[in-house]
């Protein structure tokens, strides 16, 4: 098992390697200008990927875990999951955001964790059984988003799942 000194330490590595990959890729923000139709849930902002330290950090053996990110952008989070957990998952809804994302990975090469996988597509139709380690940049989701997700989260999340959020679901307490 990884102690948080080591688990830091990685997740630096880790971050500086894609942070170093993404600034040759258009930005999020930069796909925003070319989105063909949008909506307020489609607003882009970055969580930090050394953050993906936190989440193991909070995961007993996340080499055994499947980890999934809704909403997964440009799928720099989700590949930094895939270098500490056992599969990741990213999905996306804005086709622009998820070609930067399938470029990322081509880009890195054989340096891309085998185990991820990011496709494009509506999280509400993402399948959530099997999933360990959910977690979604929610702040800005639209209202409608944000409960349709919520339903979707309590129905479909076994127990013991881990549901990190960076906006907290009114119902369902276990985020943070
Ligand atoms: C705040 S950004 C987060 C990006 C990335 N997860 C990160 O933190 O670096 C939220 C993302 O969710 C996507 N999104 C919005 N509605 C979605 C939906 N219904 N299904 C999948 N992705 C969606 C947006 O296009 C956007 O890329």
């Amino acid at each position: 098992m990884l102690h948080d000194r080591d688990l830091s330490a990685r997740a630096e590595i880790v971050a500086a390697q894609l942070d170093a990959l993404f600034d040759s890729l258009p930005s999020g923000y930069e796909c925003d200008k070319q989105l063909a139709t949008f909506n307020d849930s489609y607003t882009y902002g970055e969580i930090q990927t050394r953050d993906i330290a936190v989440i193991a950090h909070n995961v007993t053996e996340p080499a055994q875990l499947t980890f999934a990110e809704l909403g997964s952008g440009l799928g720099k989070f989700a590949i930094a999951a895939g270098f500490f957990f056992k599969h990741s998952f990213g999905i996306e809804f804005a086709p622009e955001r998820s070609a930067v994302a399938q470029r990322a990975l081509v880009a890195l090469g054989e340096r891309a964790p085998p185990n991820v996988a990011l496709t494009t597509g509506d999280l509400r139709e993402f399948p959530l059984h099997c999933i360990d380690v959910v977690f979604a940049h929610n702040l800005v989701f639209s209202s409608g988003l944000e409960r349709a997700l919520e339903l979707k989260l309590d129905c479909e999340l076994a127990d013991g799942v881990l549901l990190l959020s960076s906006a907290m679901f009114s119902n369902i307490h276990a985020a943070f």
